[in-house]
């Protein structure tokens, strides 16, 4: 059930959490299935109702830095100028895991990925949940495992079904899911491109970035199982294909009246002479990447709802700011 995130609603949201229970949780990039983070039970079910593999580890939701302690063994210095400058907000920080706590949420992983969200109702469900004895709340985005990330309390409730308590926070600011960096390995390791860019990230903690897959950051470590970086995610039922805009115009033209149950996600409505006709779908694609990333998961599903069977996407820019919706649509696609 949706429930208006008014502070009853929270009141019940963080007793369920306490009692053991499954929460639809807004956040400020995409919304989460939430569980008491250090009741392995409750967690277990998280990945249960995903269909996510039991050895994906899942970020912990925390309403302070006063927490990461009870998480975290060790805390290196850059990620404490992380957290100084980003937190409350989209960024999530792998790191050491103090040992025998939150164990089904990491995976079994000796690392904890943690994060201090920022919407005003994932705050003021972790803070009443707190003095319940909830240190932290374990949250994956709201779909099913592969799927598409929900924005909205109603996407949440089409993916994991109407007895779900859902707190209905409005539609996600950001759109796509947290950056996260690795900071376990000595220097920043950015695992999942997102609204906070490298660029923000070097700056704020005066080191470079390093690629995941760049030989100083994969030395003598063993890979991550890092479900959001798989290569094929993000999938709507429809077959997603990224082009130029110039492409666009090309297959359109060449298809002429037979383009059929196609959706199109561009900056440009196509003309009549450039192929559009009525069994083309069109949808603008915004001119920056804050509102393309707002837009993107809601136009996949848009188009997913109405049926088309090939979503065609203009590819953005290969830019930093772009960089977050670039490896969605990429793995989207894949
Ligand atoms: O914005 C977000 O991060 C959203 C909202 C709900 O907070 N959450 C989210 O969770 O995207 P999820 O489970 O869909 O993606 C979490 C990603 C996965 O790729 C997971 O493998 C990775 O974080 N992750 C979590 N803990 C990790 C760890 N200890 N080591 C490496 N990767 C980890
Ligand atoms: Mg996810």
């Amino acid at each position: 059930m949706i429930l208006s995130a008014n502070e009853a609603a929270i009141a019940q949201a963080a007793q369920a959490l306490c009692d053991g229970q499954l929460v639809g949780l807004p956040t400020e990039t995409v919304y989460g299935l939430a569980a008491n983070a250090t009741d392995d039970a409750a967690v277990a079910k998280i990945f249960v109702a995903k269909g996510r593999p039991a050895d994906h580890p899942l970020i912990v939701h925390v309403a302070s830095r006063d927490q990461v302690p009870l998480f975290a063994a060790q805390v290196p210095e850059f990620a404490q100028a992380l957290m100084a400058a980003f937190w409350p907000g989209p960024l999530t920080l792998i790191l050491p895991r103090q040992p025998g706590v939150a164990t089904a949420s990491a995976g079994g992983q000796g690392s904890i990925g943690l994060r201090c969200p920022s919407h005003p109702v994932a705050q003021a469900l972790l803070q009443a949940a707190l003095p319940l004895g909830v240190l932290g709340v374990s949250a994956p985005s709201a779909n099913r495992f592969g799927r598409v990330s929900p924005t909205s309390a109603a996407h949440v409730k089409s993916e994991l079904g109407p007895d779900l308590l859902i707190l209905d926070g409005g539609d996600c600011a950001v759109g796509i899911e947290s950056t996260i960096i690795d900071c376990t390995r000595g220097e920043p390791v950015l695992l999942r491109p997102g609204h906070i860019t490298r660029a923000q990230i070097e700056a704020a903690c005066g080191r470079a970035v390093l690629d995941k897959n760049s030989p100083q950051a994969v030395l003598g470590q063993p890979a991550p199982r890092a479900s959001g970086t798989l290569e094929s995610h993000y999938a709507p039922r429809a077959k997603v294909r990224l082009m130029s805009a110039d492409e666009i115009t090309h297959k359109l033209q060449a298809l002429g009246p037979h383009a059929n149950n196609l959706g199109l996600w561009s900056a440009k409505r196509p003309a009549t002479d450039e192929g559009m006709g009525s069994g083309v779908l069109w949808l603008e694609q915004a001119a920056t990447a804050e509102q393309a990333a707002h837009d993107l998961f809601s136009v996949l599903r848009d188009l997913d709802a109405r049926g088309v069977t090939q979503i065609w996407v203009q590819l953005p820019p290969d830019t930093p700011e772009w960089e977050g919706v670039r490896d969605r649509l990429q793995r989207a696609a894949a």
